[in-house]
């Protein structure tokens, strides 16, 4: 070992946080939870997917988690999906791919390039709807022991975004996360129910602000 690589060993490597800050994305607020999850993934050669690349119609903005992801994961692979072409954010190691969240031939196209999805990462349109049917065909598709991760879930709440103040709502997305907190349960239950896929392969819900977080069994 040189003594550069040795110095190099010793020294502590840069947060997530602080590398989401340097590229600017929005993200900073959830990255001490993050690191919590993704830190013993950090040098695995995870498939990471996540549903928007940022900065809306304009082609030239956005891209700044894709970059982040990229740099936090030195061995990892980027997929990244927006509605808008983003094709001028694809670089080594980061694959762009247009589309809408909820086309189940897209994310299936995704997920065969991929060969293996590790973690997905909805940070797309927010709306209820569409968070729901994207995790519908996603986590079916989701590596075992893998993350599926839902950002700026507070739009549940929101009308604008597909959701209701009605707390008792069905239809919303922290009503439907809700109902999984159920189907851990299912094994049991002493009444009749069928269990979903996602019952039955969710290892745990986890709820944050803004967040909510699934490990696939
Ligand atoms: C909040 S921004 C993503 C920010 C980015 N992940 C970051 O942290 O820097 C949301 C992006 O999702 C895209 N989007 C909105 N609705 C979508 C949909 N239905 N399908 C795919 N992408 C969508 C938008 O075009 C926008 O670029």
């Amino acid at each position: 070992m040189t003594a550069e690589s040795d110095e190099n060993a010793t020294m502590p490597r840069e947060t997530l946080a602080s590398i989401a800050q340097r590229h600017g994305t929005d993200k900073v607020r959830y990255c001490n939870t993050y690191e919590r999850y993704l830190g013993p993934l950090r040098d695995q050669p995870v498939r990471l997917f996540e549903i928007g690349v940022g900065g809306y119609s304009d082609p030239a903005a956005g891209g700044a988690s894709v970059r982040t992801w990229k740099e936090y994961f030195p061995q990892g692979v980027v997929y990244a999906l927006d509605y808008y072409d983003k094709s001028a954010h694809e670089e080594e190691r980061i694959r762009i791919f247009r589309g809408s969240q909820t086309d189940p031939d897209v994310l299936h196209r995704i997920r065969a390039e991929m060969e293996r999805m590790d973690i997905v990462l909805d940070d797309g349109s927010h709306r209820s709807p569409d968070v729901i049917a994207s995790f519908e065909i996603l986590f079916p598709l989701l590596a075992p022991g893998g993350l599926y991760i839902v950002e700026d879930l507070g739009t549940s709440y929101w009308t604008s975004y597909g959701g209701s103040e009605d707390l008792l709502e069905p239809s919303t997305s922290v009503s439907y996360f809700k109902r999984l907190v159920d189907g851990l349960q299912s094994a049991s239950f002493r009444h009749s129910y069928v269990p979903s896929y996602a019952d039955l392969n969710a290892a745990f819900v986890h709820f944050y602000p803004n967040l909510v977080i699934i490990r696939k069994k």
